[in-house]
């Protein structure tokens, strides 16, 4: 016969205490710890905000769409944790740079591995859709030197607003999309179309979220650049155009005042819009 008064029971101020003492002592430490910050961090906010049952059903109907929105091309949990700002908190955290080195930016959905190499300089708008835009810069370590063998992973939305991946019956598969890597010099240059600023996909949860907090669901335009060395810290990011009207509240919290770049008209009677960036990039930790 059990003893009624040892057990210990569950109540609403020990919720986290009665939950994290089931943990094993044999368990993965780091998993302990994660595990007994969530489980505190989680019952913290249901007390703090007092949560309604009713609340809670909405919550888990919400995460029960959000998952069925998720296939191989629609990560809707990422597009969660982007408009969350988490994504970019997890980013801020795992990429603490010295300053003058190149800040790292969100992913995003959008990015494909297997894209064509190309020589310096080429175009990597195969449905010459847009206005056309010449970007090039160093690649360079923090004394300023320059980079040789640095792979520059490059994608962008088309002149529509959309990436070719969410396009595949309109748009050629790579549109916008290239790899270059740079010569004894660093430098590196490729021509694409002045980016356009554009909306996430927001015919889902998290559009549905986004328009209940009266917030909209824009990206500033930008370009995105995956950089790669031998030795140096992989840089993920992009170049913001400057004169976006979505700088100052991009729907995923992407930017950066050092990402800022301009994009300026050539030589008169030139249509070929010019941005150019250096990348300063960091030794690998070892
Ligand atoms: C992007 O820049 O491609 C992106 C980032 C976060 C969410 C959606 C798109
Ligand atoms: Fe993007």
């Amino acid at each position: 016969m059990i003893d009624r008064d040892s057990i210990n029971y569950f109540t609403e101020d020990g919720s986290e205490g009665a939950v994290n003492a089931r943990m094993g002592e044999d368990i993965n430490p780091r998993l302990a710890e994660v595990m007994a910050s969530l489980v505190k961090h989680l019952h913290a906010f249901a007390k703090d905000i007092d949560l309604k049952q009713t609340e809670w059903d909405y919550a888990i109907d919400f995460l029960t769409r959000t998952g069925h929105m998720c296939d191989e091309n629609r990560q809707e949990f990422i597009l969660l944790s982007d408009t969350l700002g988490f994504s970019m908190l997890v980013d801020a955290i795992n990429h603490r740079r010295p300053s003058g080195a190149t800040e790292n930016t969100v992913l995003g959905p959008f990015h494909v591995a297997d894209a064509p190499r190309y020589a310096m300089g080429q175009n990597i708008s195969l449905d010459g859709v847009g206005e056309s835009c010449f970007f090039s810069g160093r690649v360079i370590d923090q004394n300023g030197n320059p980079i040789e063998g640095a792979t520059i992973d490059v994608w962008s939305d088309n002149a529509n607003g959309y990436y070719d991946v969410q396009q595949p019956d309109i748009q050629p598969r790579f549109n916008n999309r290239g790899i270059f890597t740079t010569g004894p010099d660093g430098h590196y240059s490729f021509r694409g179309i002045r980016p356009v600023s554009y909306p996430i996909p927001h015919d889902g949860p998290v559009g549905e979220m986004l328009t209940a907090l009266g917030r909209h669901p824009n990206r500033p335009a930008h370009m995105h650049f995956m950089v790669t060395a031998p030795g140096y810290e992989k840089i993920i990011t992009h170049t913001f155009v400057d004169d976006d009207e979505w700088l100052t509240s991009d729907a995923v919290f992407g930017v950066k005042a050092s990402l800022i770049a301009a994009v300026e008209q050539g030589k008169e009677g030139d249509t070929v819009w010019k941005s150019s960036f250096d990348f300063v990039m960091t030794d690998a930790v070892a």
